[in-house]
């Protein structure tokens, strides 16, 4: 499973790449607001650092200015993915870029018949947001699930990234439920690592081998 660090920050994913996690970054409108940057020089920056795909949501949301922006954000490096809405005009927008050889991130996926008509459109990701379904009530990772069980069947190359992650659980689930990527908040990375009898057993240890007298180097 490929982990995609959910961020606009250049100091999380500079502090996370030497573990090895980090295969691709996602942002979105509201990460590059929180973050008070330049959204080109933030995209630019984090194709520069990583090698995996990083997605850059555009900003319009019809058709011809959405290709345009599209256009414009694949040129800044070949590791962009587009990332658009999954709308009538966002698929247009999506099976345009991809025949032109740009990767696609088609966003804002909220049910299965969505994540097939993104496929047929020739989707490079699709993003099925787990935790804003959880926030209205509903299953997230039952959606996973299905569109995992649908892509299986049928030759589509489109791969299942799990957005809207908001805790350790979603991630581990997405894993069982057989999705491709998972797309984490920097938070939840580090949350993912913790665990109480793993703080208690370092210092247990450290206290044990001073006791010995010895060193290694
Ligand atoms: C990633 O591509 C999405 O934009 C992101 O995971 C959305 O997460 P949120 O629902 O916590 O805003």
């Amino acid at each position: 499973m490929k982990f995609f660090l959910d961020t606009a920050n250049i100091e999380d994913v500079k502090e996370l790449l030497p573990t090895g996690w980090v295969d691709g970054i996602t942002t979105n409108p509201s990460l590059i607001a929180a973050s008070g940057r330049r959204f080109l020089d933030v995209i630019a920056e984090m194709c520069d650092l990583v090698d995996g795909p990083v997605s850059a949501e555009v900003a319009a949301t019809d058709y011809k200015t959405m290709l345009a922006e599209g256009r414009h954000l694949a040129k800044i490096a070949e590791n962009v993915a587009v990332k658009v809405p999954l709308t009538l005009d966002g698929l247009k927008a999506c099976y345009a870029l991809t025949q032109e050889g740009t990767m696609v991130n088609v966003t804002l996926c909220f049910s299965a018949a969505q994540a097939l008509l993104a496929a047929k459109a020739g989707a490079t990701f699709i993003s099925p947001f787990v935790g804003r379904l959880d926030d209205i009530g509903h299953d997230g990772m039952t959606l996973i699930q299905e569109i995992c069980q649908i892509y299986a069947q049928y030759p589509f190359d489109t791969e299942v990234l799990a957005a809207s992650i908001r805790h350790p659980l979603h991630v581990t689930q997405a894993a069982q439920s057989g999705a491709d990527i998972a797309t984490i908040p920097p938070k939840v990375i580090y949350q993912l690592l913790q665990h109480p009898l793993t703080d208690k057993g370092v210092e247990i240890f450290t206290k044990d081998w001073k006791k010995t007298g010895q060193s290694i180097l």
